[in-house]
């Protein structure tokens, strides 16, 4: 059995450190370039570096997060993971043969959830709202599309590689420092890859070294730095964290993140195109045709759901940063003269409130604001909510304020105009855009950690998902008091049916007693549970047992179930 459960690694998983330690902001913020994205110009190695170290500097001296005090998880990354196996959510991609680092494959309870989530999102910011319609642009294009968004020339990250080992790491998340010895000599160097608590662990590091060089005395406190920081001398004394010894790192270079791929019967540079990094460009080639064909009138938004890919350097952290990837994204344009701050703080709100009407906890969400330096150079305002996950809080998503860039830039590339005819005016203008970026995994993660919990019932402990119901994989859980009693097995699956027909996703379930049958439905998450009884056969009412609420058991006439259940998916108003 034990085989069979999965272990960290099988999802190329760095195991987490419980959230002690104040998180800097993320990569994928600090590294925002032209597109809200991890990307840096690299016009000559010399000044490559220079924007690296000054980048580096910059996140190293940004302002700390708060610990988040109510973020007491009863599970890690690592008992989610193996959860996440176990009952049906994610496996890893291809794991009858190992599996494959930064992809995953959502089973058939984490496709429902998935696709819940997703169907919210869509039912909240498309349907509900008369000024957002929706697209399903392709994941191959032209590669003019990302040449004129700067994504072939811009979007990396800097990496470093091992020589000896062959492994590659993030340079801004390989970090070091120099082990400076009282009296200003140097003990030497030492590093790590950033997980968790770095200053503890780089501390017991230098401990370890001093230990080992059988140095008497202390050492003068570690000034860490990541890789992007070091100069070509350092580079040569810091020790790679594959082997422990120094020498085979190399300096910090640009690696760009786009999959290539090649697009008919030959591949050549002419046949080169790339898997999208972000479903936004999309939305903007399609500008022009979108407001014309749908007759739309500024301020408007248009909204995608779709995969996106990054080569990342280290996928990490699980479902956090993989490779392939879903974004919910909306661009909604507006005139350059209207207030976008005002805009763009009401889709923050219309983020923030989606994002506690599809369950997750309010407490552990927070808002990260972009200001001066590390704003990228086309925005004018960017803010992240962010999350506490068990590993620490991080980006789960962005309302930034892009400007008109992206629209400018396909308009110079294509020699189309994209300019906005005001109704009715002589006025044209380059619509500016406020940009709401999520992305569908982080959320589905988000998610888990927020909905696991531990209780006792009757003196038995039980472990259980509180899913909403809106976005629960499983609805309903029908079962007949007893299998062998053909009138209620007869009773229980005509009400599966008659559920399944009205749009629910419920299960019929018969196997063991009845309270095994709601435990296995609270580990799943499933909020209600329908037993069909004798008194069923009398008087047509079912018991309702609430997964929340499991010692109130209410009885209702089977009709109305479906009325029931209705009104508990509605996803609440704010
Ligand atoms: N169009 C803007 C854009 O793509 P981003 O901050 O790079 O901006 C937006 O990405 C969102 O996509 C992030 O907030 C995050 O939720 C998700 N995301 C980005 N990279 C990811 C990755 N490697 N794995 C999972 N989700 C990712």
């Amino acid at each position: 059995m034990a085989a069979l459960l999965p272990r960290a690694k099988d999802f190329g998983l760095a195991l987490p450190a419980p959230p002690t330690r104040p998180q800097r902001p993320s990569a994928s913020t600090a590294f925002r370039g032209s597109f809200g994205l991890r990307c840096f110009a690299l016009p000559a190695v010399a000044s490559f570096l220079t924007s690296l170290r000054s980048q580096s500097r910059r996140r190293f001296s940004a302002p700390r997060r708060a610990v988040n005090t109510d973020a007491e998880y009863k599970i890690d990354l690592e008992g989610l993971v193996s959860l996440c196996k176990r009952r049906g959510f994610v496996f890893p991609s291809g794991e009858i043969y190992g599996g494959y680092n930064g992809f995953f494959d959502y089973g058939p309870l984490g496709a429902e959830l998935k696709n819940n989530l997703k169907r919210m999102w869509w039912r909240k910011m498309v349907h509900c709202r008369d000024d957002v319609i929706g697209l399903d642009s392709s994941i191959v294009t032209t590669p003019s599309v990302h040449q004129a968004s700067g994504h072939v020339d811009n979007f990396s990250d800097p990496m470093v590689d091992c020589t000896e080992s062959k492994k590659r790491f993030r340079a801004d998340q390989l970090m070091w420092a120099k082990v400076e010895l009282e009296d200003g000599t140097s003990a030497g160097y030492v590093s790590m890859v950033e997980d968790g608590n770095v200053e503890v662990a780089l501390k017991k590091a230098a401990k370890k070294l001093i230990k080992q060089k059988k140095i008497e005395g202390g050492f003068k406190e570690l000034e860490i730095k990541d890789m992007t920081d070091a100069t070509e001398e350092e580079v040569k004394l810091i020790p790679s964290p594959a082997t422990g010894l120094p020498g085979s790192l190399t300096g910090a270079r640009a690696f760009n993140l786009m999959f290539e791929t090649y697009v008919g019967p030959y591949s050549d540079g002419a046949s080169k195109s790339y898997l999208r990094p972000e479903t936004a460009q999309g939305i903007f080639v399609n500008f022009k045709t979108v407001t014309y064909v749908m007759r739309q009138k500024i301020p408007f938004g248009i909204a995608q759901i779709g995969k996106a890919f990054r080569n990342e350097i280290t996928p990490r952290q699980f479902l956090f940063r993989s490779r392939e990837f879903e974004q919910m994204e909306i661009e909604y344009f507006i005139d350059p003269e209207a207030d976008f701050k005002a805009i763009q703080e009401e889709w923050i709100m219309e983020m923030w409130n989606f994002l506690k009407a599809v369950g997750l906890k309010e407490s552990l969400l927070d808002r990260e604001v972009h200001e001066g330096e590390k704003l990228a150079h086309y925005a004018r305002a960017c803010t992240d909510i962010v999350f506490t996950y068990p590993f620490g809080t991080q980006e789960l998503l962005g309302v930034a304020a892009r400007g008109e860039y992206d629209l400018q830039q396909h308009a110079q590339a294509s020699g189309e105009s994209l300019e906005y005819q005001v109704p009715g005016q002589k006025r044209k203008f380059v619509p500016h855009v406020i940009e709401p970026s999520c992305g569908v995994d982080r959320l589905f993660l988000a998610l888990l950690c927020s909905a696991y919990d531990e209780d006792e019932i009757d003196g038995e402990k039980r472990s259980l998902l509180r899913f909403h119901p809106c976005v629960a994989p499983i609805t309903c859980a029908i079962f007949p008091l007893l299998k062998n009693k053909p009138p209620l097995v007869e009773k229980a699956k005509g009400l599966a049916a008659m559920l399944r027909s009205s749009g629910f996703n419920v299960l019929y379930d018969e196997a063991g007693t009845i309270g095994k049958r709601y435990r296995r439905m609270d580990e799943v998450g499933t909020p209600f549970c329908c037993t069909i009884d004798f008194d069923t056969l009398e008087d047509d009412t079912v018991t309702i047992r609430r997964r929340d609420d499991p010692l109130k058991v209410e009885r209702k006439k089977r009709e109305d179930i479906g009325a029931f259940l209705m009104k508990e998916c509605q996803l609440p108003e704010q």
